[in-house]
Order: C-alpha cells, then structure tokens, then sequence
C-alpha cells in the first residue's frame, strides 16, 4: 500500500488521535460482539508500546447529533480495558475543556477513549471548526476505521488534513487485500453474491464483471435474474424495476463468457414466519424444488442442494475468491444449507478467500468458521463501496507516502 502508515511516524511521546471503528453491537449495556474492537488491538497496542499517548475515537450507532445515554462508550471503553489489561480512560465528550485536560495528561503508554464522536452534528457534516477542534487534540492523526472508511465525516476526513496523518494496521490490510483481489487476483477469481436484493448488489456485479472469471448468484436476490431468464419463481422476492439491468447484467457475463451458477434447484416455503424476519432459530416447513421453477403461492428461502453441487465446483477451482451476501435465510433452520455449505467449500478452499459483509461474517460466526478464511472483513458498507470500485473518502483523506 503506498500511503503513508503508522510505523512511519516516530511516536513517542506523541499524542495520536487514532479513528477506529468500535460501531459494534451492544445488548443490555454490554459489548455484544468484539470483533471489531480487537481488529483494532495491534495499531493499539504497537502506539503504546511505541510510548504514544494515545487518543482513541469512534462513532457508535447513528444518534443523529445528540447525546444518547444508550450510545455511550463506556462499555465499549470496558471491554477494551480487559482485552489490553490496561486502563482505558474515558471521557464525557470528545471535544472540549475536559478533553483537552485528560488528553494533556496523559502519560506515554497511556490511553483514552473519547465520547462517541457522532454526538455532534459536526461529525457527519464533515464541519471544519469541529475537525479543527479534534486536531487540536493531537500530534499525529491515524485513521484505522476500515469499516467507516466509506463515510467522509470530520474524524474521518476533516482531521486528515489538519495532521500529519497515515493508516492504521488493519486499515492497510484491508485495503490490500481488496485491492489485490480487483487488481491483480490470482486466477480463476470467483465472486460469490447473495443477500435479499439485487439493487443493493447491482454497483458490485457491475465493477466485477471486468474482472471476475466466475460468479455465483445466491440468496433473494437470485430470484430477480431467474424471472428475467423466463423462469417462474412463484412468490419470491423479484425486484421489478431491476429487472432491465438485470437482463444487461445477464448479457455481459455471457459475452464475457464468465462462468456463472444460478440457483437450479431451491428450498421454498409457503410463508416466511415472523419468528424468522426476527431472527430466531424455529423454522417454517420447506421443500426442495427438482428444478429452477419455483410454483405458485411458494417462496424460495435457499439454494438447493444441485444448486450447492454446481456452486462447489467452481469454488473448488477458484484461486481468489470474494464472497459477500447469504444464500438464504441462513437465520432459520430448515434454509441455512445452502449458506453453511458455500461457508464450509469455501472454508476448505486453498484459494485466497475473502469475505465481506455483515451477513456472511455472521453466518462465518454462525458456523463456527472464523480464522479458515484468508480475510473476514470489519466492513460492511465499506467493503461493498470497495467492490463497487467507489473511492473511500477516509483512504482518499491520507497521503500517498513520499517515495
Ligand atoms: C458500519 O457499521 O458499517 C460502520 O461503522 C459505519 O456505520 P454507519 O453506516 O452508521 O455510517
């Protein structure tokens, strides 16, 4: 990566404002999921063993300019306490007389995390007197938030340009990584999309269809393309005004002669329960189709297991593989195979893997594959903006290192 890093400032005794992302999920007052906060721990870690003074910053949740005692930091604070076995300090704003005085006092080594930035309109206006008022605070700016990298607020962008400023650690891996996968891919390089809707995937296909030498099309989202093919799919979810580029979409990979695997075969259901819109475990009663039709009144929830064969295939002869997007409703029982045994061929893969999306890192978690694959994103918007081609504002914001 040619932008400038951590490891090229010298930061002892420095004061380092580092952006991170610790939008992380939060029940009864607890950290619900840490991934998140210890993908951060070694730009952390390396700052303070560097003797930086180090001030921590991130949003949580969307308040939407208002103080929100539910969106505090302080059990974010807590669980990096104990993953550090360091005290964390905090602070009641991330602006301000209080900051100024905490962050002053801090010793080389020591750290603090500053109130959720996004308690201030200021953040996501991107305001220049707030970002003036957080560079202030600090030496050195870092910017580690991979997964805010999509977003050009003011700790996020403003900053960068008030400061010497580099990425972090896991802000350098994820973008090589991506990047090696849409620039220079070892081949053949598999794309692998679900989830529910094809608009939210459209800019995606469209970016990969230069690049990628294979596709799979899962998940809800499937369903559109499959109409658009003359197929009937019953009740499924179709998404009418995409079905046009959907036929162009359909197109390019036959002139590009990509190798693509729509589902043949489904598991469908006659209602969907609202215990599983919920995201509860209980399961309505499915079938599995012997084709790609689906009938009248029934709804497909899963790929099938032909469906699942032929996905294998290509994966098993993949060499980069990128996957973002379920292939079903992996949340409810009866419809999870299909998403678990695309995790699993994946997982066995010897390819690069990568994978991107809140969704399908669930269903990583879900199936207890973490750590078999070669990348699992902190990214979801980020990663997709990333796959769509788009340019991150917040890797945008640091400078290209001087050669
Ligand atoms: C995320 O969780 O995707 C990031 O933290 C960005 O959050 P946002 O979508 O509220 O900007």
């Amino acid at each position: 990566m040619r932008k400038v890093t951590i490891e090229d400032f010298d930061l002892k005794g420095k004061r380092v404002f580092m952006r991170v992302d610790f939008n992380v999920p939060l029940k009864e007052g607890k950290v619900q999921d840490d991934t998140r906060i210890r993908a951060a721990l070694p730009s952390i870690k390396y700052a303070l063993e560097k003797g930086a003074k180090l001030i921590l910053a991130s949003h949580l949740g969307r308040p939407k300019g208002k103080v929100s005692e539910k969106l505090r930091m302080a059990p974010v604070a807590q669980r990096l306490s104990s993953l550090l076995n360091k005290e964390v300090k905090t602070t009641s704003d991330c602006i301000g007389e209080e900051v100024k005085t905490v962050v002053n006092n801090l010793k080389e080594g020591e750290v603090v995390l500053l109130e959720n930035v996004r308690f201030h309109p200021e953040e996501e206006a991107d305001d220049a007197d707030f970002s003036k008022q957080l560079a202030s605070l600090a030496d050195i700016y870092i910017n580690d938030a991979f997964g805010t990298s999509h977003r050009a607020h003011a700790s996020t962008c403003g900053i960068a340009s008030l400061l010497p400023s580099g990425v972090g650690f896991l802000m350098k891996k994820e973008v090589e990584y991506f990047s090696k996968a849409l620039e220079a891919p070892e081949r053949p390089f598999l794309t692998i999309l679900g989830g529910a809707k094809v608009s939210d995937k459209i800019g995606v296909i469209t970016n990969l269809l230069d690049k990628v030498d294979s596709l799979i099309i899962g998940g809800a989202m499937a369903y559109t393309f499959l109409k658009v093919q003359g197929i009937n799919v019953g009740n499924s979810l179709v998404e009418e005004e995409k079905k046009v580029e959907a036929e162009k979409i359909l197109k390019k990979i036959t002139e590009k002669q990509i190798k693509l695997v729509l589902p043949i075969d489904h598991i469908i259901v006659q209602e969907i329960p609202a215990c599983c819109e919920a995201g509860r475990k209980e399961g309505a009663e499915t079938k599995q189709t012997q084709d790609a039709i689906i009938p009248d009144g029934w709804k497909g929830v899963d790929i099938g297991e032909k469906t699942i064969a032929a996905a294998k295939i290509l994966i098993k002869e993949a060499k980069t593989i990128v996957w973002n997007g379920p292939m079903g409703i992996f949340e409810m029982e009866n419809s999870s195979k299909g998403t678990k045994e695309i995790a699993q061929a994946i997982a066995e893969s010897s390819a690069v893997s990568i994978v991107g999306g809140g969704d399908s890192v669930s269903a990583v978690e879900k199936f207890n594959l973490k750590g078999k694959f070669s990348h699992i994103s902190t990214g979801g918007g980020a990663s997709l903006e990333f796959l769509e081609g788009r340019e991150l504002p917040g890797v945008t914001a640091i400078p290209i290192r001087p050669r």
